[in-house]
């Protein structure tokens, strides 16, 4: 997808496909304003027939309109002017794609991104941006699409109505492609089918990266490395599988980042494929347990974004990655294994796996001494339950790091809920033969997840994303959603100072 950055006057801007935003009741934005008045009032008259409706996201298009040099105007309704906040932006904003699709496009302008009420221009300009390359996303790797299926737009410029947005819609350009890059990856990587995203091919494609950029670099340690630390909760998931596990280290060390700064460090769950082991699940849909890597999936993304946007940062990626499957050598309900962190635990459900691998992780990243540690998993069903498909679910006990998180989810529209991560849940993790059980129960089954973690990361600030229900969408529209690495990338920027 290409973007560019256009400015001058409206009326002469030549594109096949002009969008200009109307709110209801038929008030212009000052792009449509212009755009009429040139025009000779074209647009009021059409508008005063009453097709394009009060609706937000409705759209109405119009050919050769007299001293305009767009081939078309796509009229789109933004709804209340007051109303028009981030939801509504990025409603509007995806049924513009919708009706660009439809016509079959390849090229257009878009004069909205500078209206919602809450969202800065850099932000407006890169959700615009970010949601048009992603619209275009098709997964090739094991079947072709059909051409006419295949995407038509292969350009989305942005109209700068303000002088002074410049220098922001300049920079929302190059995160947005940067981001755009690393969601696609992430997308790419999770959809992708457990038969050929192996461990192995998760640490082959990282050190690929490493070969990519130069800031990047990319450690592999193999069982026989874990098995020398003693991660025995991680190598008791991996003993089941035929697929040898890997833990992936990559490591972003961006120019201008401060010597002596601690890391950011995000460690993601890349489980390959998770049929539950010796608890094995339910055969429906176990086909989307393919996605149990998206948390690690998502990590190689924010990584690769950090590099293309060349973040003065110095960011470390973590993925565990292992398959979950039943067999002769697999863990067993009632096994007691010997985390690295030399806590016990007794495995009394081999499906709760996530938390087995992502604890040996979170112990061994204190060697980093970071300055924040995210965990990025498909932990647990029950966050589906409590949330649903919209927020990932956000646990810390750092009321800072909640309030960064979340602002940052707000600003790169990939949000997150928090629910709460008291004391009160972690007596529901006791047992009588090791330090803790793997699992608390069907009660607040996400946050027991979550308490469950938290005992491996007392030793630097931690926040848990659980994005069971985020990841990736199921029925007809099935597929990866790439998040929630606009989140994380946000955040990266944050840390960076990129965007100050
Ligand atoms: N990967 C699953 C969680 C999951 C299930 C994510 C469905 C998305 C959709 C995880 O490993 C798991 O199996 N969790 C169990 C935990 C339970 C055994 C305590 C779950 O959620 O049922
Ligand atoms: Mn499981
Ligand atoms: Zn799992």
């Amino acid at each position: 997808m290409q973007f560019d950055i256009r400015s001058g006057d409206i009326a002469k801007a030549k594109t096949p496909c002009l969008i200009l935003g109307v709110f209801d009741k038929g008030r212009l934005s000052p792009s449509a304003a212009a755009v009429d008045k040139a025009s000779g009032g074209a647009l009021t008259a059409l508008l005063g027939k009453g097709d394009l409706g009060d609706q937000a996201g409705s759209t109405l298009v119009a050919y050769d309109l007299p001293q305009i040099a767009a081939e078309r105007v796509l009229l789109l309704g933004l709804g209340k002017r007051k109303a028009f906040t981030r939801g509504a932006y990025i409603k509007v904003l995806d049924a513009a794609l919708k009706r660009l699709a439809d016509m079959r496009v390849s090229d257009a302008l878009c004069a909205i991104a500078d209206l919602p009420r809450d969202i800065d221009p850099y932000h407006g300009a890169r959700i615009a941006l970010l949601r048009a390359a992603q619209a275009g996303y098709r997964y090739e790797h094991t079947k072709k699409p059909a051409r006419e299926a295949a995407p038509a737009l292969q350009r989305l410029d942005l109209w700068l109505a303000h002088k002074k947005d410049a220098d922001a819609f300049a920079l929302a350009a190059a995160h947005g492609r940067a981001i755009g890059a690393g969601v696609t990856l992430a997308r790419e990587l999770s959809d992708l089918p457990g038969n050929i995203c192996t461990p192995t091919h998760l640490a082959e494609r990282a050190l690929e990266l490493a070969e990519r950029y130069d800031t990047l670099s990319t450690e592999i340690l193999e069982e026989e490395d874990m098995r020398r630390l003693g991660m025995g909760a991680l190598l008791s998931v991996s003993s089941g599988s035929r697929q040898p596990a890997k833990l992936i280290v990559m490591r972003h060390r961006g120019a201008g980042a401060r010597k002596d700064a601690k890391p950011v460090v995000l460690v993601g769950k890349g489980l390959t494929f998770d049929a539950g082991g010796i608890s094995i699940k339910p055969a429906e849909a176990m086909d989307e347990m393919k996605y149990d890597m998206a948390g690690g999936a998502s990590v190689f993304g924010a990584l690769l974004a950090a590099c293309e946007m060349q973040l003065p940062l110095d960011v470390i990626g973590v993925v565990p990655a292992s398959e979950n499957l039943p067999g002769g050598a697999a863990n067993k309900p009632g096994d007691i294994v010997t985390s690295l962190s030399g806590q016990t635990i007794e495995i009394l459900n081999t499906d709760a796996e996530g938390r087995l691998i992502l604890c040996d992780a979170l112990t061994y990243v204190e060697r980093f001494d970071p300055a924040l540690v995210v965990d990025i998993a498909t932990l647990t069903g029950a966050c589906i339950v409590a949330l649903g498909r919209h927020p990932s679910g956000l646990f810390t006990n750092d009321d800072d790091l909640a309030a960064e998180i979340t602002a940052a989810g707000e600003d790169a529209a990939d949000r997150v809920w928090r629910l709460p991560l008291w004391d009160d849940y972690q007596k529901q993790l006791d047992c009588n033969f090791a330090d803790m059980a793997n699992v608390g129960g069907r009660d607040g089954g996400a946050i027991t997840a979550a308490a469950f973690l938290s005992r491996y990361t007392k030793a630097y600030p931690w926040a848990h994303l659980d994005i069971a229900g985020t990841a990736w969408l199921t029925g007809k529209e099935k597929g990866a959603t790439g998040r929630p690495v606009p989140l994380l990338s946000e955040l990266l920027i944050r840390r960076s100072g990129a965007a100050d």
